[in-house]
């Protein structure tokens, strides 16, 4: 592992998408991001994930689909809450969505595959912050939310691991705390 690596690793933070704008990945970032995210331990190759991208227009309308699947499903919203579910996809240049599709009949359990889609999720994190671009894995409501499964086409099988938003930090993030070794790691010994 070089040096650029292991520090990244112990320095990365997320940057809530509140605070991410222009620019985001190009063609070729992009492509590198998710060539990243599909590179991630996958027992038997089964590849249980696929990735829904958002840029441009289509995050408009996205968010109108979401104001949408507000209205039907949450008793009477405000219209500040519908504004802000039609701006929500806005917040980045590029938003994707991480679907884990679990695989039945296969000799895989369904608990590794959905841990490959998290592999995945944080995959994409990586390379994007890696590239120098401010990320937010979050999932919010939509990503339980059975309009917004039909609306992004989702299969039953199919779940969303996160929405990872990517763009340019307009503020560094402060540093969070992070659990002592000492809370969590132990060493094994025979009884
Ligand atoms: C599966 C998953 C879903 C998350 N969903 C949300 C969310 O909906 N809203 C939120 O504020 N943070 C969410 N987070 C937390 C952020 O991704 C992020 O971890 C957190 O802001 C801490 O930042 P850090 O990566 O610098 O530790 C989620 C994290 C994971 C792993």
């Amino acid at each position: 592992m070089s040096n650029s690596t292991i520090e990244h690793l112990l320095k990365r933070r997320s940057v809530s998408a509140n605070a991410l704008g222009d620019p985001g990945p190009d063609r070729a970032q992009l492509e590198q991001i998710l060539t990243a995210a599909a590179r991630v331990p996958d027992h038997k190759k089964l590849a249980p994930w696929r990735f829904i991208l958002f840029e441009g227009e289509a995050r408009d309308a996205f968010g109108r689909v979401l104001a949408e699947v507000c209205r039907e499903e949450e008793p009477e919203p405000s219209a500040i809450r519908l504004e802000t579910e039609a701006k929500r996809f806005l917040r980045a240049p590029v938003v994707i969505a991480v679907i884990s599709r679990v695989r039945t009949n296969v000799p895989v359990p369904e608990w590794e595959q959905v841990l490959s889609a998290g592999a995945a999720c944080q995959n994409m994190v990586l390379a994007a912050s890696a590239l120098g671009f401010g990320v937010n894995w979050i999932t919010e409501w939509y990503a339980f939310s059975g309009g917004v499964r039909r609306a992004l086409g989702l299969e039953e099988n199919e779940r969303v691991a996160g929405f990872i938003y990517i763009g340019t930090a307009k503020e560094k993030p402060e540093e969070r705390p992070r659990p002592t070794l000492e809370e969590i790691v132990s060493a094994w010994k025979p009884s």
